[in-house]
């Protein structure tokens, strides 16, 4: 037997007991007479002593113990003199009379201890030292947690648990795929699915009226700290349901693992439209824990001489509280980072609503009175800053909306352990692209219009397609999106008609579709579903950014798993056998 007990178990109730445990070596502490040692493992760390006097062989063995060697110690639990009450097991310490080295480590390239020495790059290629540290661990067993809470609310309410295949087919729809090829079928690629959509929409027409997975889906997109190219989604759908049931389910399953991971109980769920959202926040995954909604003044300030507001589309500004007294400095500064490449505006007008009266930026073409206006419109008060936005709506909204969020952070408004989930509903059926020329759908090809517009899906006019309107939900929790979902087609004429509005000619869509299509003529039932970004979630639950500390074995920026080094290259017999010739330029 390695332990009696873990490194994170004894107590003041187990003082005097003989225990064995067995870990790593976190620290080293020589007093000569005594040599002091932390002992590691998943549940905690525990504090073993080596006395001198006590066996003096025994001492110098432990000397010569590293960090990170995995030791096992045979002792006594004894009261700790000078007690450390940020440990749980600081009340105690093992007077060792026993010690065996179970396995040597050389020197770690960087300290495992919650702050660390190592730089991204090398905790990333030493991954199992990096997962070794307290707060890493946290993460990935906050995750375990998780997904079994996810089980357990889903099986409860009889949602079944069905696999789908990873070797699938590749569609020109959403990311680019990652693409396998096929040794027994030279020059054909199975792709690795983006997510299991049209399988469980397949899984509702052969009657498994609740389904549920918990997979990997493969995007190969531009990474960022909220995407990874391998991720997980809780990924449901359900038969015979409105949208109303699914929202209701999901809040369900939201509130669920608040209350069994964080002990927290969620307050509302608001549902706001689409177009609202975009109107108030100029985001489709507002973060609510603050306010600073736009407000219109196309209205009040247009025709005063102003040119840049004259000729704007729209313009927008939003009440910073208590910000009146910023500097001209500041101000500037605020409009050098809305000048940036990444965020786009020509300028930023500010208006200060301060005790000697209301001074903007722009005094030249409004006067007080003009302001006081203004001021109303924002439901200013004196010690308040407004700043406004002018230009075309889609952009200067999208503007304003980082614009807002940047000042949240500014003012600190964003509060870690404050939740504000939101529902987000009606997005568009069809999103327009210039580029391309065409259009492309917002949420995914099998989303189905509100049953109103159906008719208009027949137009030939793109804006009334750009303003069809779609039964597609998105669950925001602090402005990140996580989760998503729609109430499907299940009809094959309808779900031809919008292949059709997506630009796929018949023979395309019956080729890439043909099996969904086919299975739609089977008596397909209605449907709907979502899918959660499981380590989105685990992000958010976390007051976290970055996905990538709750995946065991993330990908790099560049797509890289530096602990495998993959990608690699493979052996030139290996492309013969798939057929496969490389043409790097
Ligand atoms: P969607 O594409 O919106 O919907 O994805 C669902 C959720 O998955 C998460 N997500 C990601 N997480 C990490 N890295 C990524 N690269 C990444 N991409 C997406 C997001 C997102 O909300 N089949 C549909 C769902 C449905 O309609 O039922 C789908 O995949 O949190």
């Amino acid at each position: 037997m390695y332990r009696t007990h873990n490194c994170g178990e004894l107590r003041i109730s187990d003082v005097g007991k003989q225990v064995r445990l067995s870990g790593w070596v976190q620290a080293n502490r020589d007093f000569g007479a005594m040599t002091f040692m932390d002992i590691r493992d998943r549940y905690g760390i525990t504090q073993i002593v080596f006395s001198l006097e006590e066996d003096k062989q025994l001492c110098e063995s432990a000397r010569k113990l590293g960090r990170e060697f995995v030791i096992m110690i045979d002792g006594k639990v004894r009261e700790r003199t000078n007690k450390n009450l940020n440990r749980d097991t600081g009340e105690i310490e093992i007077q060792v009379n026993g010690l065996q080295i179970l396995n040597s480590s050389k020197v770690p390239p960087f300290t495992i201890e919650d702050d660390t020495d190592g730089g991204d790059d090398i905790r990333m290629k030493y991954r199992y030292l990096d997962l070794r540290r307290s707060p890493v661990q946290k993460n990935i067993l906050f995750r375990s947690k998780l997904s079994l809470e996810t089980r357990k609310y889903l099986s409860d309410l009889d949602f079944a648990e069905i696999e789908t295949p990873f070797l699938i087919k590749s569609t020109p729809e959403g990311a680019r795929d990652f693409v396998v090829p096929s040794r027994m079928n030279a020059g054909q690629f199975y792709a690795l699915p983006q997510s299991p959509q049209t399988f469980k929409q397949i899984l509702m027409v052969a009657g498994y009226d609740r389904y549920f997975q918990i997979v990997k889906c493969f995007r190969d997109e531009d990474l960022r700290a909220d995407r990874q190219p391998e991720f997980t989604q809780i990924d449901c759908e359900m038969a015979f349901v409105t949208q109303e049931e699914v929202l209701n389910t999901f809040e369900g399953l939201t509130r669920h693992l608040f209350r069994h991971t964080l002990g927290l109980e969620l307050g509302d769920f608001p549902r706001m439209k689409y177009d609202d959202a975009m109107r108030l926040y100029g985001s489709d995954k507002p973060d609510l824990r603050f306010d600073m909604v736009f407000v219109e003044l196309n209205e009040v300030v247009k025709n005063k001489g102003f040119s840049i507001f004259d000729e704007a589309e729209l313009i927008i500004g939003i009440k910073v509280p208590g910000k009146a007294d910023m500097t001209r400095k500041q101000i500037d500064e605020l409009t050098d980072w809305v000048k940036r490449p990444q965020i786009g505006a020509k300028g930023l007008v500010s208006v200060r609503y301060n005790q000697d009266g209301i001074k903007s930026s722009v005094d030249k073409f409004y006067d007080q009175d003009a302001l006081q206006q203004w001021v109303e419109l924002f439901g200013a008060t004196q010690g308040d800053l407004m700043l406004i936005l002018s230009g075309e709506t889609d952009k200067v909204r999208k503007q304003l909306g980082e614009l807002r969020l940047e000042m949240g952070r500014r003012l600190d408004l964003m509060k870690k352990g404050e939740f504000k989930p939101l529902w987000v509903l009606d997005f568009p059926l069809l999103e327009w692209d210039d580029d391309t020329q065409r259009f492309y759908a917002m949420h995914h090809p099998f989303t189905s219009p509100k049953k109103e517009q159906i008719e208009a899906m027949a137009s030939d006019d793109r804006e009334v397609l750009k303003n069809l309107r779609a039964d597609a939900y998105d669950l925001v929790i602090n402005g990140v999106e996580i989760g998503g979902g729609s109430i499907r087609i299940h009809d094959r004429a309808l779900q031809a008609k919008n292949f059709k509005l997506l630009g796929f000619t018949p023979e395309e869509a019956e080729n890439q579709f043909g099996f969904l299509l086919g299975a739609f003529e089977y008596g397909a039932p209605p449907h709907g579903g979502i899918a959660f970004g499981f380590d989105r979630l685990c992000a958010v639950l976390n007051g976290q950014n970055s996905i990538r500390d709750f995946i065991a074995f993330p990908k790099n920026n560049q797509g890289r798993d530096m602990m495998i080094d993959a990608p690699s290259e493979i052996a030139s017999a290996q492309l013969d056998e798939l057929a496969l010739k490389l043409n790097i330029k």
